[in-house]
């Protein structure tokens, strides 16, 4: 069978390695987007105030169970907002406990949230020793922070001047960087060990950094890492699609409402958790690769937190006639605009 035969794939149940549920209004809006095709997912702990200790961690993961409509099963895999406070011996426990699965490095100002994240790096080496005594990932916000480094350059400079330093300094440390953006990013993770994973959004796969600004700015388009040029675009389709064990799916959905999207001053994130994986099958079936979207949406990722596969399976169909997504998913806190591609989308989640 060619792949342009291919009208419908079944495959494990994906989960999303990198995702921002938020809180309140906004969380009991956006997870069921999530819990629909996923199993689990890493869950972003860039809340205002962050979620630093294993207790605030506990209790964002109740809020989430709880906000999970009946009938739907997901699995919430918490994380810690690592901060130059952060004691090694509380990440150690909420490891041990089973209730956290990585801690995530912010540099100080890099993005959404992250003010309390990190200035100098030397004040998390006992937190990092640590995590690579007990195996705990870092999952890495891979950009550099200097006012005089350009943004587009700031994921390659952040891999020069900060990732690989911090990895020969703490070996067996294991690190995702996640959202990687950029070629450099791309051949840095093919030239290490298996110590180091990479996940990759799916937005990343389908817009370059024209899509943000030729013809009008597109604040829908606008996250950070902010999308590079073309080339750097096919590099992340070319490492996502190759069935490389280290590179899997974070989506990096990240709902922000329309009016603070939309605005003098737009925040950066796409929300993209309602049609990912008809999103990404179209991708795959692109570069003639839908064999590998199983690697990369349901095996790689557990197989690098060492966790098992989930046990069932979501089947993907494509149609004749193009898949209707809604625009905007409806919050208490205002409308959120879903990642439009730009071009019809014929696939679904069966
Ligand atoms: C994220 C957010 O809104 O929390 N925004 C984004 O553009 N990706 C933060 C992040 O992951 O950088
Ligand atoms: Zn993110």
């Amino acid at each position: 069978m060619t792949q342009h035969q291919i009208q419908s794939l079944t495959l494990t149940r994906p989960d999303d390695w990198h995702l921002h549920l938020r809180d309140g209004a906004m969380l009991q809006a956006v997870l069921p987007e999530t819990a629909r095709d996923f199993g689990r997912a890493i869950i972003m702990p860039n809340l205002v105030p962050p979620v630093v200790t294993g207790a605030q961690a506990a209790a964002y993961r109740d809020r989430i169970l709880a906000a999970l409509p009946e009938g739907m099963v997901f699995e919430p895999l918490m994380t810690l907002y690592l901060t130059e406070d952060t004691d090694p011996a509380d990440v150690a426990a909420a490891h041990a406990s089973g209730l956290v699965k990585a801690v995530k490095l912010y540099p100080a100002g890099a993005t959404t949230n992250s003010s309390s994240g990190v200035s100098n790096f030397d004040n998390v080496r006992p937190v990092l020793e640590k995590m690579a005594e007990i195996g705990l990932p870092l999952c890495t916000h891979g950009e550099v922070t200097d006012h005089d480094i350009d943004i587009f350059d700031r994921e390659a400079v952040f891999i020069d001047r900060v990732l690989d330093p911090i990895r020969r300094a703490t070996p067996g440390l294991r690190v995702v960087m996640e959202h990687i953006t950029t070629k450099n990013a791309a051949d840095y993770v093919a030239s290490q060990d298996q110590d180091l994973g990479a996940t990759i959004t799916t937005h990343h796969l389908i817009i370059n950094r024209n899509h943000i600004l030729v013809g009008g700015i597109k604040p829908h388009y606008y996250c950070l890492p902010v999308a590079k040029r073309e080339e750097h675009r096919l590099a992340l389709r070319a490492a996502a699609t190759s069935g490389d064990a280290r590179y899997f799916l974070g989506t990096d959905s990240a709902p922000h409402v329309d009016a603070a999207k939309e605005s003098g001053c737009g925040c950066a994130g796409c929300f993209t958790a309602t049609n990912t994986m008809p999103l990404l099958a179209h991708v795959f079936e692109e570069e003639g690769k839908l064999e590998n979207l199983e690697k990369f949406a349901s095996q790689n990722g557990p197989a690098f937190y060492r966790l098992p596969e989930n046990p069932d399976q979501i089947t993907l169909v494509k149609s004749e006639s193009a898949t209707q997504f809604p625009a905007k998913i409806a919050s208490d806190d205002g409308p959120v605009t879903l990642f439009d591609p730009g071009y019809p989308i014929y696939w679904s989640v069966a």
